[in-house]
């Protein structure tokens, strides 16, 4: 009996997985562990996003299928959210695809578009989808590479042109995960340019625009002139709102490559449960002070990790958006021998640098998704461990 199939017969288990395996044994083990390694938002929705859902699951009619497209009000939300945040005109008809998590869009986005052989542009370090998708799909992928000397911005005139002139699809995501650097419009200008240059639908990511520091805004791809002819955005409500296990995700932009998404998407999922939508469309409404407060939590969390890494020599630097803080491992170690080492030994779950790309290795990303008591007491861990290391 066939069990596997040839395009997935290589594919490495979701690292994250993995990783939580790990986890789960160190606290089988008996460790305290604090888990600093998904970027797992531990605080809650906005309380009128949550009364919205129960209310709208106590409706006997709200338990049907809901429909395949989204529905109208939630369409609507997120036109309204792109307008009055990004200054973007969408129409909620053609232009907006509400997905199951962005994480599947991502995925079935490459499922979409792209035949057996196809090549994609892929960043490294970036979010592991954007490889398993095309993987998925039976595509090729060539990664380009985010380096701290360019503050982890790709060189686009790097890529071969014969590389360029061939790949189908380019990835990119500002804010970043996992470097947590960010890039202005002009750099998304550029992107907008190289993939019509190139003839490449070009799939910006941008779930934490709304997770910023210090009076940081964060822009949208669609935000440059004629970058729907190109372009498609990928948003998630996920970091932005603290909903990462509802799985309300965004495609936003091109209305063909849309259409195409929605025709794999209709055949596999059938919409998201009502009460979720609705809750959802009313999430989007959710005025700027709750999201500026909850940052504010953010950026206390990363001022106790930045300065107790930096007391103990993790280079670090100042950061404006996101909740990740991404740093070297110490000389000589490699990132996943590093974080298993710590977990094992401290109970203190990082993510190796690794798992996001070759490019990755010699670091480790830091998600500040747990309360800042729990940070301090990791950064505390963390000295004894190293102090004892370097005692031995
Ligand atoms: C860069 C990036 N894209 C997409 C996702 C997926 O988010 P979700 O599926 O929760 O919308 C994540 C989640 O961590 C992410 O970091």
């Amino acid at each position: 009996m066939k069990t596997k199939a040839d395009r997935i017969a290589n594919m490495p288990d979701y690292p994250f997985a993995r990783w939580g395996e790990k986890v789960r044994a160190a606290r089988a083990a008996g460790l305290d562990v604090i888990r600093l390694d998904i970027g797992n938002p531990d605080l809650p929705p906005p309380d009128k996003v949550v009364d919205a859902l129960c209310s709208s699951a106590r409706d006997p009619s709200a338990h049907g299928y809901p429909g395949y497209r989204g529905i109208p009000q939630l369409r609507e939300g997120i036109t309204s959210y792109y307008e009055r945040r990004f200054n973007v005109n969408l129409n909620p008809q053609e232009e907006v695809v509400p997905l199951l998590g962005s994480k599947e869009g991502i995925a079935h986005l490459s499922l979409a578009i792209l035949d057996p052989g196809d090549l994609v542009l892929v960043p490294d370090p970036g979010y592991p989808s954007y490889t398993m998708g095309a993987v998925i799909a039976g595509a090729r992928v060539h990664k380009f590479p985010l380096l701290p000397e360019r503050g982890f911005l790709p060189d686009l005139d790097a890529i071969p042109s014969d590389v360029a002139l061939e790949a189908k699809v380019i990835w990119l995501n500002y804010p970043n995960n996992p470097t947590a650097a960010t890039a202005d419009l002009k750099f998304l200008e550029q992107a907008v340019a190289f993939a019509r240059e190139h003839d490449i639908l070009l799939c910006h990511d941008l779930p934490y625009c709304d997770v910023t520091y210090d009076g940081y805004t964060a822009p949208s791809v669609l935000q440059v002139p004629g970058a729907k002819e190109v372009a498609v955005e990928f948003n998630s409500l996920s970091k932005t709102y603290n909903m990462a296990g509802w799985r309300v995700g965004i495609a936003a932009g091109n209305p063909d490559v849309l259409a195409s998404l929605f025709a794999i998407k209709s055949n596999v999922d059938s919409g998201q449960f009502l009460p979720v939508q609705e809750a959802a469309a009313r999430a989007l409404e959710t005025p700027e002070d709750w999201i500026k407060a909850r940052n504010r939590i953010y950026k206390e969390r990363i001022s106790t990790a930045v300065s107790g890494l930096a007391a103990l020599g993790f280079p670090v630097s100042p950061q404006k958006a996101t909740f990740y803080i991404w740093t070297r491992v110490p000389e000589g170690q490699n990132s996943e021998g590093f974080a298993t080492a710590l977990l094992e030994n401290t109970g203190v779950s990082v993510a190796p640098g690794s798992f996001f790309g070759e490019k990755g290795e010699g670091y480790i990303r830091i998600s500040l998704t747990s309360p800042k008591a729990h940070i301090a007491e990791a950064m505390d861990r963390i000295r004894k461990y190293i102090s004892g290391l370097s005692s031995t």
